[in-house]
């Protein structure tokens, strides 16, 4: 299970944790794997927090940060707090955190009718009035890159990942002065082709199944394109991949290692929504869609009636990014409060971002645990070939 990967960044086993929770982050990287703490959402101050809080409890150990740095940012670029179109993965933030925040926006009118017209239909309780409706903004303006990645290079981060277009060069130069690897998730071999031109030092080829914002390409099938392609820049595989039987057929295919997202969030220390986790457990891998719904570009997710509301006729077409996660983020809100005390309504309409990997996730476990036995199945695997090939 031993890769170059492992020897660059000074892990035990090459398995990545994309989380936006600080403690399957720690877990991970505690266990001998990578956590990556999703920061888009983060303002400065909340960054500075919980880095510092997943320094004391790594010990040294190795971890990353994953931005949405928008493709013109310029650390010298003046301020400008306008949001970018972005064009790949990047998903809602709590609204405390956000950082591009428009007060006041005006939506359609239809799309805001048909909103309305959803909740109610679903019984849906409006928001208790001492709690502010969340604003659903994401920070992907060039200064607030700039600002989050300022407090990232003040900690001993080890990796820093980015699923926009090819990082600016002043960013590459900045993270290898500090001897920080630069990684881009792709989700086709071209993307890739463009990452490895900008000087990226790990590519992650992110196949359809995954969780959030993905292409169109199976795991299966973009692992070995974009391994040939890039090579010799190393490749993790991402999508889909839950188990050590998955992780050992994605090295097989050439992958240093795996990159997941989902299989985090039915962890013990996920911060996922009790409702939404126990959908997740119960779901099967048939269970998940691409759907702009959340934020004006295709993203998978959990299937459930807020999904299908927004594919029927009625609904209207999702509005461009970031504007369908400004729509749709008290929305949500409201929904996911009303779930979580048992607004059947509410419940029926619950979704949030999970892979097709999501079939294989049956029960609740301690981050450290998931990989625990990625490693112990990786391994039967690896001797059961060993096996087949001695007779
Ligand atoms: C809830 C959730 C949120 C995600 N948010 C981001 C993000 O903000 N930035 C990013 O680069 N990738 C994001 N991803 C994608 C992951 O980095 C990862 O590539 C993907 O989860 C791998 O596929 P899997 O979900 O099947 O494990 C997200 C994934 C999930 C499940």
């Amino acid at each position: 299970m031993h890769t170059e990967v492992c020897d660059r960044l000074g892990i035990e086993f090459p398995i990545f944790a994309f989380s936006h929770c600080r403690d399957v982050v720690a877990a991970v990287t505690s266990a001998g794997g990578f956590g990556v703490l999703g920061a888009t959402g983060h303002s400065p101050h909340a960054l500075e927090i919980d880095l510092a809080w997943i320094d004391e409890q790594v010990k040294g150990k190795p971890y990353g940060v994953d931005l949405l740095l928008p493709v013109n940012y310029d650390k010298t670029a003046p301020q400008h707090g306008k949001p970018v179109q972005s064009p790949a993965s990047q998903q809602p933030q709590p609204a405390d955190q956000a950082q591009t925040a428009a007060p006041g926006r005006r939506f359609p009118a239809g799309h805001q009718a048909f909103l309305d017209d959803l909740l109610t239909r679903y019984e849906v309780p409006e928001l208790p009035g001492h709690l502010p409706a969340s604003a659903g903004a994401l920070s992907v303006s060039p200064q607030a890159a700039s600002n989050l990645l300022d407090v990232a290079f003040g900690h001993p981060i080890r990796l820093v990942a980015s699923a926009l277009g090819p990082p600016p060069a002043d960013l590459v130069r900045q993270a290898h002065d500090r001897g920080v690897v630069v990684a881009a998730l792709v989700g086709t071999a071209e993307h890739a082709r463009r990452q490895q031109a900008a000087g990226v030092d790990l590519i992650v080829a992110q196949g359809t199944e995954a969780g959030g914002h993905t292409g169109q390409i199976s795991t299966m099938v973009l692992v070995p394109e974009v391994v040939r392609t890039v090579a010799p820049v190393p490749v993790l595989a991402a999508g889909g991949i839950v188990t050590g039987a998955q992780m050992a057929a994605a090295m097989a295919l050439g992958a240093q290692g795996v990159w997941c997202g989902s299989v985090w969030l039915t962890t013990e220390e996920a911060e996922t929504d009790p409702s939404v986790k126990k959908k997740m457990l119960a779901a099967s891998s048939a269970d998940t869609v691409r759907s702009r719904s959340l934020t004006g570009k295709p993203a998978r997710m959990l299937r459930s009636a807020w999904t299908d509301e927004w594919e029927s006729d009625q609904a209207p077409a999702a509005l461009p990014m970031p504007l369908q996660t400004m729509l749709t983020a008290s929305a949500q809100q409201r929904i996911n409060r009303s779930a979580g005390a048992g607004g059947s309504g509410a419940t029926e309409l619950a979704t949030y971002f999970v892979g097709q990997g999501v079939g294989l996730m049956d029960r609740i476990r301690p981050a450290r645990q998931v990989v625990e036995q990625m490693v112990a199945d990786y391994l039967a695997v690896a001797e059961n070939f060993a096996a087949q090939l001695q007779v």
